[in-house]
C-alpha cells in the first residue's frame, strides 16, 4: 500500500498583517517539525509573496483561491500563473466559505481545479456537508457529488489533497468526533477506489478540517484514513506546531 505522508495545511483566511504574520512565521521557521509531515500555509493573496519570502522552504505556501483562467479582464481575481510567479506551490479550492459565503458552484470549482493543475499548482480541494444535510442523512450523497465534480477535473491526483471539512465544524468549536471523521474519510477512500482507481484511493491524502486544535488533533490523527488537517483559527497560533506534530 502507498505511503501517505501526513499533510497539515494552515488556512490563515483573511487574518493577520505583516507584523503579526512575521511573528507567526518566525515561530514556524524555528520550530521542530516532524520531517515526514508536509506543511503548507494558506496566505491571503496580497501576502503570498511576503509569506513565500519569509517562510522556510520546508514549508509550502498556498493561495486561498484563484480564478479559472490565466489572465484577462477579471477585476479582483488572481490566476494560478500569478500564484506561481509569487513562488507559491499550492492553492486551496472549494473552501466552504467560497461555496457558501461567495456562492461558488461545483462547476466553477471544477474549472478552477482543472486550470490550477494545468498550471502546475498543487490543489487542496475542499468538500463537506452543511448541518442540515448531515441531519437529513445526506452527508454521503453531498460529499460524493462534490468529489465527483472535482474528480472529473483532476488530471494528476499526485498533485491533489482532498480536504473533508464538515461546514458545521468550521470555525464553530464543534469538531467532528474522530469516529465521525474516520467514517466519512473511509467512505471517500472507498468512493475513490470504485470511481477512480486503487492506486489513487491508496495514495491520495484525505485531510480533516473543522475546529482542529492542539487538544483534539492527536486522537483525530490516530484514525486510519485521516491523513492530516486543514486548520483555520489554530493555524494562527503557536499551537499549530503541536497540530503539525500530531503524528510525530
Ligand atoms: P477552523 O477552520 O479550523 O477555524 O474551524 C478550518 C477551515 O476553514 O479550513
Amino acid at each position: 500500500m502507498a505511503q501517505r505522508n501526513f499533510f497539515v495545511g494552515g488556512n490563515w483566511k483573511m487574518n493577520g498583517n505583516k507584523e503579526s504574520l512575521e511573528e507567526l512565521i518566525s515561530i514556524l521557521n524555528t520550530a521542530s517539525l516532524h520531517d515526514q509531515t508536509e506543511v503548507v500555509c494558506g496566505a491571503p493573496s496580497i501576502y503570498l509573496d511576503f509569506a513565500r519570502c519569509m517562510l522556510d522552504l520546508r514549508i509550502g505556501v498556498a493561495a486561498q483561491n484563484c480564478y479559472n483562467v490565466a489572465k484577462g479582464a477579471f477585476t479582483g481575481e488572481i490566476s494560478p500563473a500569478m500564484i506561481k510567479d509569487c513562488g507559491a506551490e499550492w492553492v486551496i479550492l472549494g473552501h466552504s466559505e467560497r461555496r457558501h459565503v461567495f456562492g461558488e458552484s461545483d462547476e466553477l470549482i471544477g474549472q478552477k481545479v482543472a486550470h490550477a493543475l494545468e498550471s502546475d499548482l498543487s490543489v487542496i480541494a475542499c468538500i463537506g456537508e452543511k448541518l442540515e444535510e448531515r441531519e437529513a442523512g445526506t452527508t454521503e450523497e453531498v460529499v460524493y457529488a462534490q468529489t465527483q465534480v472535482i474528480s472529473e477535473n483532476v488530471s494528476d491526483w499526485a498533485k491533489v489533497v482532498l480536504a473533508y471539512e464538515p461546514v458545521w465544524a468550521i470555525g464553530t468549536g464543534k469538531t467532528a468526533s474522530p469516529e465521525q471523521a474516520q467514517e466519512v474519510h473511509e467512505k471517500l477512500r472507498a468512493w475513490l477506489r470504485s470511481n477512480v482507481s486503487d492506486d489513487v484511493a491508496d495514495s491520495v491524502r484525505i485531510i480533516y478540517g473543522g475546529s482542529v486544535t492542539a487538544g483534539n488533533c492527536r486522537e483525530l490523527a490516530s484514525q486510519n484514513d485521516v491523513d492530516g488537517f486543514l486548520v483555520g483559527g489554530a493555524s494562527l497560533k503557536p499551537e499549530f506546531i503541536e497540530i503539525i506534530n500530531a503524528r510525530a
